[in-house]
């Protein structure tokens, strides 16, 4: 097979998050792996997307799981070799998925080479430009430069030690210490990032994740943040207009390799300043996160919707999770009523015209895993904050595949313990077990992207189906050649007209000959018949 070039494939794909520590550990250290993602393409390929986004493997201390890049055009070894990412590129091709990989452009390691070299040099020195170093403020430099957080708790400088042994000058971390951020000002900064786009695109890589795409562009003469401003202020050192040059000249980069390699920004920003990394000569999607925010609410989430629809058009890219937030399923009340809402909310995003990303495990609707003990949780967060933010491990424990001790097939026979621990209760969500469960959520999602590949052939028409009618707590909508969705936010049962050919329902629906009944927090897919029952033409 193979991937064939195609300029706009992107713009209805469904693309898996591979968060790689977690995905498949093939040579038993208890971490997952690059091999353990070759192992599992064919899981990918029966699910039904059409290209996966592997976080980063990058050379890395792992200070904040591979966002802290050392060395951006090799592989760290826990996660295998140059070559394995080789392999597995070539496979995922051959078997007509595409590859994302991310790129983590705002901040390096400090173990990075420049950092290294700025740390044994003197202040003013070309290595420090590369990075924000500062004076600090007080009488012996001993306060930060400016007022600025870290987005993980604490301030945003850290003092170094100078090679005199006294302490110095203060670096900008907008994340933890061990990553400081680029100066994006320097020119060698630039042109470094843009050798290293190339280097994987001439590898073969479909595209970029960037991580943080929003930052980069920090304010000139970096300014205190204005007291009592509101936590969300982020506005000097995030979201500024500059950033937008680097996007174009990374864009320029990438159409010299033809028009089907994409980018697509991480930018936590509202709905109308996501548009503007969209523009034509900037970058192909960015994560709709103003959707994973609407949570299982109507009103807000068709608010949602119709400004992603008016202000991005055909461009979204719906998210409802990915290794930074708590799992749809507990985000959605956990147990039972969460994990229905869950599979109703997978089957609302996959109707909606654009691209959808679905992250690792929501396929197997597995829960956050709230109760990590202390001493396992990982997340820099956690010690960042004085023990108040539990981070992120939850969304992270890595996924069971089979079997019913732990790992759950993660990793071979004998292998050691996972890097997280896994709940027992996962012995029932196993992929293997879930493939033979016509029930399960796996087989949910198999037969909506099944089907979405059909439907994805009508276009990207896009309508409400409301009227006076329409009973509140719920959404309907039609798409082109007659699909149509219907979703019941509950807490009730709905009777409804009934649109159509029932296509696929998240949970069991009671169906007349022109009506049925929509159970609380389900979603349905309906074929209209094109003489239109139920719906205009
Ligand atoms: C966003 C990534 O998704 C997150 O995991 C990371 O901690 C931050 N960017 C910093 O790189």
């Amino acid at each position: 097979m193979g991937v064939a070039a195609a300029a706009d494939w992107w713009q209805n794909a469904v693309i898996y998050q591979v968060y790689l520590r977690s995905f498949r550990d093939f040579d038993g250290d208890g971490v997952g792996d690059l091999r353990g993602v070759r192992s599992q393409l064919d899981y990918l390929v029966d699910l039904g997307v059409d290209a996966l986004w592997i976080t980063p493997f990058y050379t890395s201390p792992m200070a904040d799981g591979g966002y802290d890049v050392a060395d951006y055009r090799d592989v760290d070894p826990s996660y295998g070799t140059l070559a394995d990412f080789q392999e597995l590129l070539a496979d995922a091709h051959r078997r007509g998925l595409r590859v994302i990989v991310d790129v983590v452009p705002n901040h390096a390691s400090s173990q990075h080479p420049w950092f290294v070299e700025a740390l044994a040099e003197s202040p003013g020195g070309e290595a420090r430009g590369r990075f924000h170093f500062r004076e600090g403020k007080g009488e012996h430099g001993e306060l930060p430069p400016n007022n600025w957080p870290s987005i993980f708790g604490g301030p945003a400088w850290t003092r170094v030690i100078e090679q005199d042994g006294q302490p110095g000058q203060w670096y900008l971390h907008l994340f933890t210490p061990q990553q400081p951020d680029l100066n994006w000002e320097n020119p060698q900064v630039r042109a470094e990032f843009e050798d290293i786009l190339r280097f994987w695109l001439d590898l073969g890589v479909d595209g970029f994740r960037i991580d943080v795409a929003n930052g980069m562009a920090k304010a000139p003469g970096y300014p205190d943040r204005v007291e009592g401003c509101l936590p969300e202020d982020r506005s000097l050192y995030l979201d500024r207009d500059d950033v937008h040059d680097i996007h174009r000249a990374w864009r320029r980069v990438l159409d010299t390799y033809g028009d089907d390699r994409i980018a697509v920004a991480e930018a936590w920003v509202p709905t109308h300043r996501l548009a503007l990394y969209l523009r034509p000569d900037e970058l192909h999607q960015a994560f709709n996160f103003p959707y994973i925010k609407a949570g299982w609410s109507e009103r807000a989430i068709r608010q949602v919707i119709e400004d992603s629809l008016g202000g991005l058009g055909a461009s979204s890219s719906w998210v409802l999770s990915n290794h930074d937030e708590v799992r749809p399923v507990t985000r959605f009340g956990g147990g039972a009523s969460g994990l229905r809402r869950a599979r109703a909310a997978a089957l609302l995003m996959l109707a909606l015209p654009g691209s959808a990303y679905i992250y690792q495990g929501d396929e197997l609707g597995l829960p956050e895993v709230v109760d990590l003990p202390d001493d396992a949780l990982q997340d820099p967060k956690w010690e960042r904050s004085g023990h108040t933010d539990r981070g992120r491990d939850g969304c992270r424990v890595p996924l069971p595949w089979s079997g019913t001790t732990a790992p759950y097939g993660f990793g071979p026979a004998g292998s050691a313990a996972t890097w997280l621990p896994q709940p027992d209760e996962w012995a029932s969500l196993g992929a293997q077990l879930q493939a033979e469960d016509q029930e399960s959520s796996l087989i949910l999602y198999r037969r909506a992207l099944q089907l979405r590949r059909t439907l994805n052939r009508h276009g990207d028409g896009f309508e409400w189906l409301d009227d006076k009618d329409t009973p509140p707590g719920q959404l309907s909508f039609r798409r082109g050649g007659g699909f149509v969705c219907t979703v019941n936010f509950g807490p009730h049962d709905i009777t409804m007209e009934r649109p159509g050919e029932l296509l696929l329902a998240s949970a069991p629906l009671r169906l007349g000959d022109n009506l049925f009944v929509l159970p609380a927090d389900t979603a349905a897919w309906w074929q209209a018949d094109n003489e239109g029952r139920g719906t205009e033409q």
